[in-house]
This record gives C-alpha cells, structure tokens and sequence, in this order.
C-alpha cells in the first residue's frame, strides 16, 4: 500500500518526537534535563550539553521539551558560531525579548557545539561562555563527542547530560510505529536488517525506511537487503575525512570511508590535499603520506594486474594508516580546519568546462560555415581569437552574428573579454531594440491595414519589410558586419 505514503516531508521530520514521552529509552537523559530546565535559573549550571551518538535523540529532546514548558527556541549551528557578534546579537535578543510583558519564554539551543573545538579563532568559544553567563534564558547545547580538551571550559559551566545509544529493539519499535502511521506494510525481518545497519542511529534508520518504503511501497526483507546495502547515510567528503582522521581505531578509520559518498579513488584525492591540513607535526604528515603513497601503489597494481584482492590493504592503508598517523601530535586528530577541495579535481572539472566550451563554438561555426569541427578547430578558432584579442567592435559583431553566448565571448577574447563584451552587449541591444521597433511596426500596420487600405500604407509595409530583411540577414556573419562597418 503506496497510497499512505507522504512523498513530501522526510519523516525525520515528520515523526520527530513532539512530546518529551515521545523520545524512546533515554530516560535517564530526560529526567535529568527535565529536572534542569524545571528549576532554571535556580540550579548549579546556567547551561545543559547533551551528548551522544548521532541520532539517538538530543535535539528532539530539546525541541520537545521546549514545546511543553512553552519556550520558544532560538537556535544556532555550529557555523554560526565562528563570530563573537553573532553570538552576541543573539543575546541580546533573548534578553530583549524576556523583558518584553507576555512574550514567550526563549531558550537558546547551540547544536553541535563540538564544531568548534579546535577551531583557530578562540573568540566563538569565548563569546560562548560570556553568553552562558549573562544569558536571561537556559542555554542548551548538543554534541556528538564534548571531550574534546579544548571544550573544557564548557564542561565546566555545562550540566552533562549522557545520551545513550539506541539499541537494536529500539530502532524497530519506531521504525514499526512509523510504518503503521504510513500504513506502510513491513516485515519485522526487513525492519531488524534496518536497525542493524543503523548502529542505534535513528535518523539514518528513518531515512532507510522511507527510502525503502516510498520507493517500493512494502518494505520486506529481500528489497532493503538489496537497497540497504548502500547506506543511505553516506557522508559527505568533509565528514568522511574528519571521520577518517579523527579515528581512534583502525575499524572506525575503515568504517568512515565505507560510510562515504567518496569511492577510494576519490578519497585519496582529498586525502592527499587534506593531510597537511589536519596534520601540523612533520613526522605526522610524512607518516600519512607514507601510508597514502603505499595505498596508491596498491591501487596501481590493482589496474594492472585486476588482482582487487589488492584492495583490501589500499583500503587499510589509506585510511587507518593515515588515521594512525598522528603519533608525535595526536591532538591534531581532533582539530577542526577547513578542508579544502582537491585541487586535482577542481582543474579536471575546469578544464572539463574548457573544453565543452570549446566543443560548442566549434559546432557553431561549423555549422555556420559548413566545414567540420575539426577544421573549426584547428583553423577557424586562432585566426578568431586574434580578431577578438585585436579588434573588440568587429569581435562583437562576429559573435553576435555566429550567435554566441558571453562565456563564449569571454573565452574567446581573453584579456580583451571586457572590451569585446562591451560591444557585444550594446549590439545586442540594438538589435532587440529593432525587433521591438520592428514588431510594433507589425502591429501598427495591421491596424492601420484593418482601418483604411490607403496605397500610402502599403508603402511603407513594403520598407519595414526590407528593413526587416537586413536585420534578418545581420544572423549571417558576412552581411552583418559588412552591414555595420
Ligand atoms: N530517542 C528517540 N526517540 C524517538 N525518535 C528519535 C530518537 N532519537 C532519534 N529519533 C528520530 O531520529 C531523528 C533524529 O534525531 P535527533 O534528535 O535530531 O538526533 P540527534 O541526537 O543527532 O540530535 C528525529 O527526527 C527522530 O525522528
Ligand atoms: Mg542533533
């Protein structure tokens, strides 16, 4: 039965928890928040950072809770943390607010404050706990993993509250309940691979589900072995190598890159452009460099020999060795920077573009002239990039006869692009402006022809047609530019 099922919301959303009862078997996290939030701003510690694995309930909890003590939630992420004045701003709003006769109550929620450890500019950190002091509403923060040395100072002001991992049993009895609101049939084995595959993360489980779910209409056991397989909660490549270098054990190293959108040919590329980054000690650095370059050789050998037994050490290699790495300055492990794309790829997709591009005015002219595009290429397109380079009217004028679009223009004319596209855009401005003229005209005329059928007015029919002929003609190269110069 496909019909219950709502295509539109993800059901993260649409089954989050809406009442604090709602979050299943944490009850010892939610006792403790409540007990907290309750007695605010009569308790020990002025803010609550929740922690746990991913998915187990954190922000839903708060979410939850906010809604049934009637607080308003002010929220902020980790990417907006990075400037003292954000934070301060959103204090101050808080404040102003409170103070306000009958406004509702604020509590400021900073999800997955361990974003900022490791961070260079200590400011956030900073802003963060003059917020946690001055604040006139409960501060709520969340993370995945707050022992980070650098969060210490948050500890310290923060009431811990521990979220646990979901079990097994827990998975299937929300992913059950969900299918019987989608009115969705599921095999109690189809929802248990689910769970399985999860790792006590609901939200990955939800999304298996309904990936399931809404594309086949049933969930059984055969269709999620065969669609789960590839997890639907891929990382993203920054994700993947914060995951890869922050792991402890070789298994997690492992486990983030088969959790990865990124294939290991693609891994390897960010790696590559990212050991440095994360990786400040040398020795480090040259270790995982090590570890990477053997990885490679691996890879190598796969291709030419297709023995892809081989694959199984590229894989160590690449990722447990390079995780493993940082002996000298384990810290930087855990270090947040900014990765950076792999310079590799971006030339590759660039000149990808290049070459599209080149592809196209090729074709145009081409066509245009009836010759093929390797002639166009080879000995139509120099001889047109010293006329654009040299002569902006004249280039414009060809372009806009041979129809080409700006980042043709642009391409074409090199350091002379503004030049020529100057032209090019006041011409093709003219001309629309004679094709308006033009069809005004059109319209003037019939209603003048509907009118009275004087010998003057076919008269002048008879010029608009010519002149329309010329701007007819202006799409053909030669006439056009003959026609202007
Ligand atoms: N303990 C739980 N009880 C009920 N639903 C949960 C629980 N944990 C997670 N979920 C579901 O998973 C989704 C993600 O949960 P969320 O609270 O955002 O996790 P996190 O711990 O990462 O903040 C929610 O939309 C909700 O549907
Ligand atoms: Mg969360």
């Amino acid at each position: 039965m496909s019909e219950g099922v709502d295509k539109r919301i993800p059901w993260v959303i649409k089954y989050r928890p809406k009442r604090i009862a709602e979050v299943v078997n944490q009850e010892d996290a939610k006792a403790k928040f409540v007990e907290w939030l309750r007695k605010w701003p009569n308790v020990p510690k002025r803010a609550a950072l929740l922690y746990g694995p991913p998915g187990c309930g954190k922000t839903s909890l708060v979410e939850a809770a906010a809604h049934e003590f009637g607080y308003e939630i002010i929220e902020m992420n980790a990417s907006d943390f990075r400037r003292k004045s954000d934070i301060e701003r959103i204090a101050a709003r808080a404040a102003m607010s409170n103070s306000l006769f009958g406004a509702k109550k604020k509590l400021i929620l900073l999800d997955e404050v361990d974003g900022i450890a490791g961070r260079e500019d200590a400011g956030g950190l900073e802003a963060i706990l003059h917020l946690i002091k001055l604040s006139p509403s409960p501060i709520v923060m969340t993370a995945n993993d707050p022992w980070d040395q650098k969060l210490r100072p948050l500890r310290e002001v923060s009431e811990m509250i521990q979220f646990k991992r979901l079990s097994k049993y827990d998975v299937v009895k929300v992913l059950s309940t969900i299918c019987r609101k989608e009115g969705l049939y599921c095999e109690e084995e189809a929802l248990k691979y689910i769970a399985e595959r999860s790792e006590g993360d609901l939200r990955s489980a939800i999304n298996d589900l309904q990936a399931v779910g809404e594309g086949y209409g049933k969930v059984t056991l055969s269709l999620v072995k065969e669609l789960v397989k590839p997890r639907d909660r891929e990382h993203d490549p920054f994700e993947t190598l914060r995951n890869i270098f922050s792991a402890r054990y070789a298994w997690q190293a492992k486990m983030a890159l088969s959790q990865s959108q990124l294939d290991y040919d693609q891994a390897k590329l960010w790696l590559l452009e990212n050991i440095p980054n994360q990786y400040t000690d040398p020795e480090d650095r040259a270790r995982a460099f090590e570890a990477l370059s053997k990885a490679d050789v691996y890879l190598g050998r796969i291709v030419k020999t297709g023995d892809w037994g081989l694959l199984a050490y590229a894989i160590d290699l690449m990722t447990a060795g390079v995780a493993l790495a940082a002996r000298n300055n384990p810290k930087d492990k855990y270090r947040w920077v900014r990765y950076s794309f792999p310079q590799r790829l971006v030339m590759l997709s660039r000149t990808k573009d290049v070459r599209a591009l080149r592809d196209d005015i090729a074709k145009l002219i081409a066509t245009h002239e009836h010759i093929s595009m390797a002639t166009a290429k080879s000995e139509v397109m120099p001889i047109l990039m010293v006329i654009f380079r040299s002569n902006p009217d004249y280039a414009a004028r060809l372009a806009i006869g041979l129809g080409m679009s700006e980042k043709m223009v642009e391409y074409l004319a090199g350091p002379m692009k503004d030049e020529v596209l100057a032209y090019y855009r006041k011409y093709k401005e003219m001309m629309q402006r004679e094709a308006m003229e033009e069809a005004m005209a059109r319209t003037m005329t019939t209603v003048a022809r509907e009118t009275t059928e004087s010998t003057k007015s076919t008269g002048r029919g008879s010029g608009r047609s010519r002149r329309k002929k010329e701007v007819g003609t202006s799409t053909s190269l030669l006439s056009f530019t003959k026609k202007k110069s």
